[in-house]
């Protein structure tokens, strides 16, 4: 049986396994799910590395990244990425990041997702603020923080420079106290 990390009703998320590959490769090549994210579309080299870092990041003690896969539960199919980084320990501040195979968007799986790592974040790692970021463009991305109960809190001008062009980014949070309550 597997051993899940965290539970949701429909999806559950768990560590990343070198025989992920293919699965990762079906929304990682996709230009249509990377278009508003600083990466890709990346081939099989690039998920290649990508799984060997996450497996190291995943052995450093104390752990400050927790980048793993989502499984929908009811056929075990591996369907997307979840991340959750801490950004200071000291000032107990993390961010979150979700990425979903195309097939599987509209249907409330990146923010039972985002839900999930942000309830990790404050009820696990004792975090006090989680913010996360996305492109001005990315309207779905955008709701999921809106629905997970996060503030926008205004634009990050030119953060990224991404396929030979400077692109902001919207920059929201959400509070121990806010999660709570
Ligand atoms: C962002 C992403 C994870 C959302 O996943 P999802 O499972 O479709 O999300 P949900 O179904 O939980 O919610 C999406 C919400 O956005 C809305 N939405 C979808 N497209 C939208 C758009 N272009 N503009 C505004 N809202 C939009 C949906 O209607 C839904 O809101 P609702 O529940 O109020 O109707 C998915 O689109 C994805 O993987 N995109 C590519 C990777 C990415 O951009 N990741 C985020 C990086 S910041």
């Amino acid at each position: 049986m597997t051993q899940w990390w965290l539970e949701g009703a429909t999806v559950a998320l768990r560590e990343y396994r070198a025989e992920d590959l293919d699965a990762v490769l079906r929304y990682a090549a996709d230009p249509e799910v990377t278009r508003y994210l600083p990466w890709g579309p990346e081939g099989a080299e690039e998920v290649r590395d990508f799984l060997g870092q996450v497996a190291s990041a995943a052995l450093r003690t104390p752990r400050d990244q927790y980048e793993v896969a989502v499984v929908r539960k009811d056929s075990g199919e591996m369907i997307g990425g979840g991340r959750l980084g801490i950004l200071s320990a000291a000032n107990r501040r993390g961010d979150i990041g979700y990425v979903l195979r195309r097939d599987q968007w509209g249907l409330g799986l990146g923010s039972e997702v985002a839900r999930l790592l942000v309830d990790f974040g404050f009820s696990s790692l004792g975090l006090h603020r989680i913010e996360a970021t996305c492109d001005p463009k990315n309207g779905a991305s955008r709701r999921v923080l809106e629905k997970v109960g996060m503030t926008f809190e205004g634009m990050r001008r030119h953060d990224f420079f991404v396929r030979e062009a400077w692109r902001d980014s919207l920059l929201f949070s959400i509070l121990e106290g806010e999660w709570r309550g």
